[in-house]
């Protein structure tokens, strides 16, 4: 067999990832991140958009200072500004920092979206590709839509960019359009056309408009692209990007047809999608590969018997391959703060000591109150405790009056900026009261596009989980909260989505 080829893994979570409709995180919540994506011993985590907004910048500029192993990448539109600023962020990783660098190349993008030229974009990539090796050897640019870019002049800018000095080059699917069959003949095409291609790495980015992602990069790789760019959980802009533990799973299953390798480390791939489902609010799909809570779980009779007797009858890689650990019931009233902490590590949660017996001592609550402990209740937990500072508003207590002859009312005291408020409010129910008691305090003129509520484990003392997303002006965030009172997961759910919006609010992403 042929000696298996490296695939670089290009994380971008943090950034593509990040513009996922409903997601977004604070720089606590990205260094997390970016410590999970270390352990899964990605290449590159692309960590955001420098110039987007104070929040970005601070955010690469800490995972920056902070990560050790992987590169790091930060975006950056094909000006000066913008990469100077980048570089600024960057520059703490030294010369692990990558500026990523594009414009678009497609007719449609250039005509209608950056009123240019095409031979004054080809000026612009060369000029940018060169102000950024002017700070680093380490420059990657994209030509954006470049599925949807005339062949000629893309095998022109990519040959250009290359002299200028860019050692990667990556062929975006932007508008997730393409089918594997042209994406594979796209990356031919300049690999045949492009005379100094081999002094650079071509890497692929594709979107899942059509659900067409993960097969779109396979093609890609096949044609000899040797940069994936992708995402937890696939979460991403629209319907989201190729997702990591696919294709890394994929290369690693079929290596029998596909002689590839990834330096991912497998065993890190359900930490890291538990991590960000508790981080961002985004639940994954039941059924969704690798990840989903039904990934491994055989139902139909004939198939638990098969893999009782033999495995591989129905498994085509193990559980333990990907890091799902068994979830069987684990801890109780009884249960000490070191088995505690073993179990959080095991599901991917490093905590700090301070944080640690915050999630202990609500822990030991939650014991108090329910007798069965599972994976999810830690979830939850760590989600709530951990997952939440900094925080505008903060929720300290609630009560509620109501019944079948009651007007609900809520009582609702909060912190706003460390400032204590209260007040009371009426409404059709009590989730309705204490809402609108938590709207009258924030100001908030959100609207509140959805609300539901679920239970995380079975029985009735089971917490209870709200999700409400919220929508202010063309922003939406996610919240979440869990408690074993409704009411107070709601009021929770609401509060943090309201504190997301804050955190979007701050992001000033201009033409973006
Ligand atoms: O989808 C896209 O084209 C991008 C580029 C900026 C790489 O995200
Ligand atoms: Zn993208």
């Amino acid at each position: 067999m042929a000696k298996a080829k490296t695939i670089r893994i290009f994380d971008t979570t943090l950034r593509d990832g990040e513009q996922s409709p409903g997601a977004s995180m604070n720089i606590d919540e990205k260094l997390r991140i970016a410590k999970q994506l270390q352990k899964l011993n990605v290449d590159v985590i692309e960590a955001g958009f420098p110039i987007a907004s104070e929040g970005d910048f601070e955010a690469v500029k800490k995972v920056a200072q902070t990560i050790k192993g992987p590169q790091i990448a930060g975006l950056c539109r094909a000006n000066f500004k913008d990469i100077d600023r980048g570089w600024e962020a960057l520059q703490y990783a030294g010369e692990k920092g990558r500026i990523h660098t594009f414009i678009a190349t497609s007719d449609i993008h250039m005509k209608y979206k950056l009123k240019m030229k095409p031979a004054q974009v080809l000026e612009a990539a060369v000029k940018a590709v060169k102000h950024a090796r002017a700070y680093t050897p380490n420059v990657e640019f994209s030509c954006e839509d470049a599925v949807r870019t005339d062949l000629k002049f893309m095998a022109e800018v990519v040959a250009a960019v290359i002299d200028a000095g860019a050692c990667v080059v990556n062929i975006p699917d932007t508008v997730g359009y393409t089918i594997p069959f042209e994406y594979y003949n796209i990356i031919r095409y300049l690999k045949e056309n492009v005379a100094n291609i081999e002094q650079a790495i071509i890497s692929v980015h594709c979107h899942n408009d059509l659900g067409l992602a993960v097969a779109n990069s396979i093609a890609a790789i096949q044609a000899g692209a040797e940069q994936v760019e992708c995402t937890v959980n696939g979460i991403g802009e629209r319907a989201g990007n190729c997702s990591l533990e696919e294709l890394v799973m994929i290369l690693r299953t079929r290596h029998d047809i596909l002689p590839f390798k990834t330096n991912v480390v497998t065993e890190q791939l359900t930490p890291a999608s538990r991590l960000l489902t508790t981080v961002t609010g985004i639940a994954v799909q039941p059924n969704k590969a690798i990840v989903g809570a039904n990934a491994f779980a055989h139902e139909a009779g004939i198939h638990q018997h098969g893999v009782l007797m033999e495995k591989s009858t129905y498994e085509i890689m193990t559980p333990e391959s990907v890091g799902l650990k068994d979830n069987a019931l684990v801890l109780g009233k009884h249960s000490g703060r070191h088995a505690f902490k073993k179990r959080l590590e095991e599901l991917g949660y490093d905590l700090e000591d301070e944080m640690l017996n915050k999630a202990f001592e609500r822990f030991k609550g939650l014991a108090d109150l329910k007798k069965e402990i599972y994976d999810e209740d830690l979830d939850a937990i760590v989600a709530d405790e951990v997952m939440r500072a900094p925080e505008k508003y903060k929720l300290s207590h609630i009560t509620v009056t109501c019944g079948s002859f009651a007007v609900a009312t809520a009582t609702v005291q909060m912190e706003i900026d460390d400032i204590s408020v209260r007040t009371a409010e009426l409404g059709d129910g009590p989730v309705d009261a204490t809402l609108k008691a938590i709207k009258k305090l924030t100001k908030t003129k959100a609207k509140l596009l959805q609300y539901t509520v679920g239970s995380i484990t079975g029985g009735t003392d089971a917490q209870g989980e709200v999700t409400v997303r919220l929508a202010e002006g063309d922003r939406t965030v996610i919240g979440r909260g869990a408690s074993t009172d409704i009411i107070e997961a709601s009021a929770k759910a609401y509060i943090n989505a309201l504190n997301r919006l804050s955190v979007k609010r701050a992001k000033v992403q201009e033409g973006l």
